[in-house]
């Protein structure tokens, strides 16, 4: 069930930082540089997260989609996120970070997937932030992977088909230890969720904003915040 968070702001922010490509295209830079300014920005928004209350930040990196880029783009991106955990992580340990990765780590290579796992158990007492990247993910793959794992406990007798309910299948999803986002932003003026924490956002509120991901600073962050404190959440309720 959905476990709300104990804030006015929105205690849980996920977004698709997108918009790296064109950034680059509108320099007439090669689309890499892009995602390189993007991950850049990356600092910036999660230092100002303590600020806003915001406790859990989840950031969209790579989708299960994203395989179809060229072969140079795909392998940038993936030299991209090794080079980003070998360089940020000691400043993630000193500022509180705890960081964690969803997705299937299968695809990924295996240099890539233990510097993911050494980033994980280093972090692991942290609690000021948490910072869950994405990477391989996408929200009908995790969900399939998830009602696989669930017929196998079925098959195996740990579980029958009376525990399967919204809450036992949560448990299987590779956000588990995740409260649902409260706020999916998504940069560069696309108006569509690619395959994003479908089942998690069923009640979160969406901002779209048209800046490309490398120019978005935490002052917009800030107004982007700062809007959603005015919502009314009503989750199906009538408010009183
Ligand atoms: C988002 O930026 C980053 C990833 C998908 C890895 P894009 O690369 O999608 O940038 P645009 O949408 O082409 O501008
Ligand atoms: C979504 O952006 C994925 C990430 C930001 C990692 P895309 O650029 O891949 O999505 P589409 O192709 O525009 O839907
Ligand atoms: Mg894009």
């Amino acid at each position: 069930m959905r476990q709300q968070s104990d804030t006015n702001g929105p205690g849980h922010v996920a977004i698709i930082m997108d918009g790296n490509g064109r950034w680059a295209q509108q320099r007439g830079r090669p689309r890499l540089m892009g995602h390189h300014a993007g991950a850049r920005r990356v600092r910036e928004i999660l230092k100002a997260c303590p600020d806003h209350d915001v406790k859990y930040l989840t950031l969209f990196a790579f989708s299960t989609e994203n395989w179809k880029r060229t072969q140079t783009e795909v392998a940038g991106l993936m030299t991209l996120f090794r080079k980003y955990i070998q360089r940020e992580a000691m400043s993630l340990l000193e500022n509180g970070v705890r960081v964690r990765f969803i997705g299937d780590r299968i695809r990924l290579d295996e240099k890539l997937v233990s510097l993911m796992d050494n980033l994980e158990l280093l972090t692991a007492d942290n609690d000021l932030v948490h910072l869950t990247i994405a990477l391989n993910y996408g929200g009908r793959d995790e969900v399939t992977r998830a009602a696989k794992r669930l017929a196998y406990e079925i098959e195996m007798g740990r579980l029958t088909h009376k525990d399967v309910d919204a809450e036992t299948l949560a448990r299987f999803l590779d956000t588990h230890f995740l409260p649902d986002p409260d706020l999916v932003i998504r940069t560069s003026g696309e108006a569509r969720i690619s395959n994003f924490l479908l089942w998690q956002s069923a009640y979160a509120e969406y901002e779209f904003v048209d800046t490309l991901w490398p120019d978005f600073t935490a002052a917009e962050f800030g107004r982007v915040l700062a809007k959603y404190g005015q919502r009314d959440r009503r989750f199906g309720a009538v408010l009183a």
